[in-house]
């Protein structure tokens, strides 16, 4: 996996040639409604499963798979996954293939990523037939690993409804040495709207697993549960929803599904929608109604991802989940189940995004990145008068009141006027005005010192405002806004002040001060020697060449690069945190702003 774009735990990756979050339509190769070749060719589907086991049971079908390959059977040059057919034989019961046979059949087909025959747990099982059904896999997983040859293989986590078994199985299975992970045993969950156990079955493995390894969400159908899914860091989803659907004449869209008898006006827009007319399709004979039931199915299937990867883009997959889940009740339901993980959450959080904070309802106020903002402001002194303000909270003052604001956030000192979300924030109510009269007032000068110090204090910890800022300070304001934006100490350029997000972008004076003054392993990422020496002259650093970082590092936070001896060697951005830097192997992990030796005075 490569790390592309992020939002918190969601997540933009490449991973073989897919863009992740990724939908592999379920292909029945008994029963093909929509050729392979025509889903890459119309739908731009970049991967697809099938089950090994159904191949692996019809003569015929098994010795084509083995002459021609899996890809050329069935004429799909992207990525393949296959399933082993534990579910098959979970629901009906038969046992005729060895968990090797089958792991050496996908091998022979030349399937891409196979899975290995995990065993099933059901939400009504006791707790010890879960343990079992968890040892097995493992035990199964362990010897399938050793025969998977060039074949990528899935470990499949089961557990149940059990958060420990779930957090066992994960702790088992990280050690075999997978190339990705599938969350099983969600099914039955799913098809009873229990979404918030099956949040909890993600959030259990999520906490364990190798964040750099794919995850994958087996039998995840309806669109629906997708966004709350994406949000959590699931990369993967497999569906035969398009086609289930299809035959009982249902249709699939984002809020939910419709009977094609109950539909007058098609919600949302379908390329079929454009060749047929709703009256023409109800009037088709059944297979042909059910091949083009199949595409719309797909359609949205694939809409949705498309909107949930534009989000993460936009950095508003939280606001997106959050008003997605409002569409069931059990989704919402499963939403705030998530929030009572913000703590977790925040860790994976970008230190701002491209959008502002926007408020769907009362849920939105548990959000990480809300956490975040009221932890950090209680290592921020408070100050007895509390007012309210409309904001911009202190643009053309030219003397300014030593106040606190009270927020939707809570109260937040004056001079946090303009970081994120504080600013960029959006709530259905009016801001009111209300500064008494006697206010100790400070001069814009006094007010402007106060407030890059509170800023990096905020930012970078309690003490940095003064390590960055001591000497002789000048700021720099922009002409146009009239805001700050650079900040000259002693002579040096020691920061800039982004207009974004109210955040500095520090410079190497900046990061040498920094670097004095917070003890090692503060704010740094530690790079081997090949590494330091090209970020030295302001190379990005890729993950594979962390060898440790300091375990308060958000996505998006500056951070000193240094080598072994804690020499500093570069200043720049994060884009991961600590485990992810330490597991990927693949990508950039810090972009590099500046270099010992490319600073610029
Ligand atoms: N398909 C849906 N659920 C599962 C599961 O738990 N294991 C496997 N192997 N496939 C599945």
């Amino acid at each position: 996996m490569e790390l592309k774009t992020r939002d918190g735990l969601a997540r933009i990756c490449k991973f073989k040639n897919v863009e992740t979050p990724a939908l592999m339509p379920v292909v029945n190769p008994n029963l093909i409604i929509i050729p392979p070749e025509e889903m890459q060719s119309k739908f731009n589907v970049e991967a697809l499963i099938t089950n090994s086991y159904i191949i692996w049971k019809n003569r015929k079908l098994r010795e084509r798979a083995l002459k021609e390959g899996l890809h050329r059977m069935l004429n799909f040059s992207g990525l393949i996954m296959t399933d082993s057919g534990t579910f098959q034989q979970h629901v009906y019961g038969d046992v005729e293939v060895n968990y090797l046979d089958i792991v050496n059949f996908q091998r022979e087909i030349g399937t891409d990523i196979g899975t290995i025959l995990d065993v099933f747990t059901e939400p009504y099982h006791e707790r010890e037939e879960v343990k079992r059904a968890i040892e097995i896999t493992a035990e199964r997983g362990k010897e399938s690993v050793k025969i998977k040859g060039d074949m990528l293989l899935a470990g499949v986590l089961q557990g149940s409804i059990y958060d420990d078994l779930r957090r066992y199985s994960a702790r088992l299975m990280e050690r075999i040495g997978f190339d990705y992970f599938a969350v099983g045993g969600v099914v039955p969950l799913m098809e009873n709207y229990r979404y918030g156990d099956v949040v909890r079955a993600i959030i259990n493995a999520k906490k364990i697993i190798d964040p750099s390894k794919p995850v994958h969400l087996f039998g995840a159908g309806h669109p629906m549960f997708f966004p709350l899914a994406v949000l959590l860091g699931i990369d993967f989803f497999d569906s035969a929803a398009y086609v289930k659907y299809a035959r009982d004449d249902r249709l699939l869209f984002p809020d939910g599904t419709r009977h094609l008898k109950d539909i007058k006006y098609p919600p949302f827009f379908s390329p079929v929608f454009d060749r047929h007319d709703i009256d023409e399709i109800k009037k088709m004979n059944k297979r042909e109604r059910e091949r083009v039931l199949a595409e719309h199915n797909l359609y949205m299937s694939l809409e949705e991802i498309k909107r949930i990867k534009e989000a993460i883009h936009e950095g508003r997959i939280w606001e997106y989940a959050e008003i997605r889940a409002r569409e069931h009740p059990r989704l919402l339901e499963a939403y705030r189940e998530i929030l009572k993980h913000r703590r977790w959450l925040e860790k994976y959080e970008n230190i701002s995004k491209k959008s502002a904070f926007f408020y769907t309802g009362a849920e939105s106020m548990k959000r990480s990145i809300v956490y975040r903002l009221k932890k950090r402001l209680k290592n921020i002194p408070d100050r007895p008068v509390v007012v309210e303000m409309k904001r911009p909270w202190t643009a053309n003052l030219e003397s300014i009141p030593a106040v606190t604001v009270k927020t939707p956030f809570g109260n937040v000192p004056i001079e946090l006027e303009d970081i994120y979300p504080v600013a960029q924030s959006e709530f259905p109510w009016e801001e009111t005005e209300n500064v008494p009269d006697g206010v100790k007032k400070i001069t814009r000068e006094e007010f402007d010192i106060r407030k890059i110090k509170m800023i990096a204090d905020y930012q970078f910890g309690p003490g940095a405002g003064a390590a960055l800022f001591s000497g002789a300070v000048k700021i720099v304001k922009s002409k146009n806004t009239g805001k700050i934006r650079n900040v000259i100490v002693d002579g040096e350029h020691v920061a800039s002040l982004r207009a974004e997000d109210g955040f500095f972008s520090l410079r190497i004076a900046g990061a040498r001060r920094l670097h004095s003054h917070f003890e090692f392993k503060k704010m740094r990422v530690v790079v081997s020697d090949d590494s330091a020496e090209f970020n030295r002259v302001g190379k990005n650093v890729f993950a594979k060449f962390v060898l440790d970082a300091d375990p308060d590092l958000r996505p998006g936070d500056e951070v000193l690069i240094v080598d072994k001896q804690d020499n500093l060697v570069a200043v720049g951005k994060t884009l991961m945190q600590r485990e992810e830097m330490l597991h990927f192997s693949k990508g950039m992990c810090v972009k590099v702003r500046e270099g010992i030796e490319s600073s610029k005075p």
